[in-house]
């Protein structure tokens, strides 16, 4: 059986979802776990859970977007763990909306806390990794980081950059024994949806010509429902990611993010698209209509 005894792993976003899953799973095979979000009631509740089972946990509440924050994150655990084994960078949202609906700031900040953030805290780690001569960092993407949808390229595209900073990464760390693992999600049911309809909502009840493809799109995700994964199906491929002695590069769960990134590779590419909107709920035709 895995154990991380004795090992120090930071989790970004373990407030919810896929994050919290992996926080409870981390620390049930001996894991400290330094787990960070901005919702500090949800952080105490999950530190004294796990503490409760017999766990080590250490909750540092902040906006990750904010660089003296991610200073403050690094120096706290240097203290109380002196070492870091793994890093997480899990926390993320999605901004939805067409192109030329969508504020830039909006399609800036989603940058900022699913990119910039990410080799921000990443800068902040890999000299401590480094001088350990070991360490994993572990990058959940998505199959968004493969894919560009209608309505969704926005967050797409800050999943594509993660991917290319991982496999870049990867290389560049080698040489110092640390490794660089990519995960990409499919649809897991969490609180990701709800907050990324929240964000959308003033995009999404303005009367625009885009008000069909929203409607396709909503009658897509309730398809997608069906095939959701658990964030434990996530836990479980990061558990992975930081103790197999070989991990691969990325890994991808549940079976239909598998699928969606096969197909990507393998069809062409009007063929693939035209699957992809159809399973969406985008309907071209519809639009010319409306
Ligand atoms: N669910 C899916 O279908 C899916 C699919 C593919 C990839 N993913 C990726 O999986 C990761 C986790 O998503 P999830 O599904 O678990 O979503 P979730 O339930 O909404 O959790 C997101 C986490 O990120 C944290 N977060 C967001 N913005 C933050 C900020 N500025 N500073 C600090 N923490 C922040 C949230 O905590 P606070 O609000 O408390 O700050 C929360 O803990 C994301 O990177 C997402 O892109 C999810």
């Amino acid at each position: 059986m895995a154990t991380l005894t004795g090992q120090t792993a930071i989790i970004t976003g373990a407030s919810a979802g896929i994050g919290e899953a992996m926080a409870r799973t981390f620390a049930a095979v001996g894991a400290t776990v330094v787990i960070t979000a901005r919702r500090q009631e949800r952080l105490d509740a999950l530190k004294h859970e796990i503490e409760q089972s017999g766990g080590r946990a250490l909750a540092i509440a902040g906006d990750i977007n904010d660089a003296s924050f991610r200073q403050t994150l690094i120096a706290e655990t240097m203290k109380v763990t002196r070492r870091i084994d793994a890093l997480i960078n899990n926390a993320g949202y999605g901004q939805r909306g067409p192109i030329e609906m969508v504020p830039l700031d909006s399609i800036r900040q989603n940058f900022e806390t699913n990119l910039f953030s990410v080799i921000g805290l990443t800068q902040l780690v890999i000299p401590v990794m480094r001088a350990q001569q070991s360490g994993r960092i572990v990058n959940i993407s998505s199959v968004a980081g493969k894919i560009a949808r209608p309505l969704s390229s926005i967050y797409d595209a800050t999943k594509h950059a993660l991917e290319a900073i991982s496999d870049g990464l990867r290389g560049e760390l080698a040489p110092f024994g640390i490794k660089v693992v990519v995960i990409e999600p499919g649809f897991i049911l969490t609180e990701f949806l709800g907050v990324a309809n929240k964000i959308a909502k003033p995009i999404i009840e303005q009367n625009s010509p885009y008000q069909p493809l929203f409607e396709g799109a909503g009658a897509g995700f309730q398809r997608l429902r069906k095939m959701a994964g658990t964030p434990d199906d996530i836990a479980q491929l990061a558990l992975l990611a930081v103790t197999a002695a070989h991990p691969k590069a990325r890994y991808a769960a549940p079976k239909h993010a598998k699928l969606a990134i096969a197909l990507k590779r393998w069809l062409p590419e009007k063929l693939y698209e035209a699957i992809l909107n159809k399973q969406s709920g985008v309907s071209h035709k519809k639009l010319k209509q409306s």
